[in-house]
């Protein structure tokens, strides 16, 4: 089943990170991570509901690049908002990539 997942997580990234070096593993996320981020940007099927009542930006859906690139961006400080950056300080490289493969697999 890992492996099932973690290749389903290598084929949403390839065709937008060619060189990706750490692979994302999205029941990973599932399993232990999206835990810190549901609160705010709530459970799978978020989408579904609308937009505009929420203040939080949708993540479900969104390129695995992007969601990878914005928690990098929170981490190093180059986006301000501080609770993303708070949350954003506590991840590993490996943590972001799960998360981004997670989530890039919502529809
Ligand atoms: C305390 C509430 C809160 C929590 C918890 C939280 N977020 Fe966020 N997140 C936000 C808000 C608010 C924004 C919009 C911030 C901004 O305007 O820069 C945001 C923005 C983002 C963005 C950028 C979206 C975009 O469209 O640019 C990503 C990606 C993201 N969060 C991922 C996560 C992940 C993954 C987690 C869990 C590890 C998480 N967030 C936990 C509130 C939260």
């Amino acid at each position: 089943m890992k492996k099932l997942f973690a290749i389903l997580a290598l084929a949403s990234l390839a065709h937008v990170a060619s060189a990706a070096e750490v692979v994302g593993n999205a029941k990973d996320a599932a399993d232990k991570k999206i835990a810190m981020c549901i609160g705010c940007h709530a459970i799978p099927g978020y989408k579904a509901t609308f937009p505009e009542v929420y203040q939080v930006p949708m993540i479900g859906g969104q390129s695995a690049k992007y969601i990878e690139s914005a928690l990098q961006a929170y981490r190093k400080g180059d986006r301000k908002h501080l609770s993303m950056r708070g949350i954003a300080g506590s991840l590993s490289d490996q943590d972001i990539a799960d998360l981004a493969a997670y989530y890039s697999q919502q529809k």
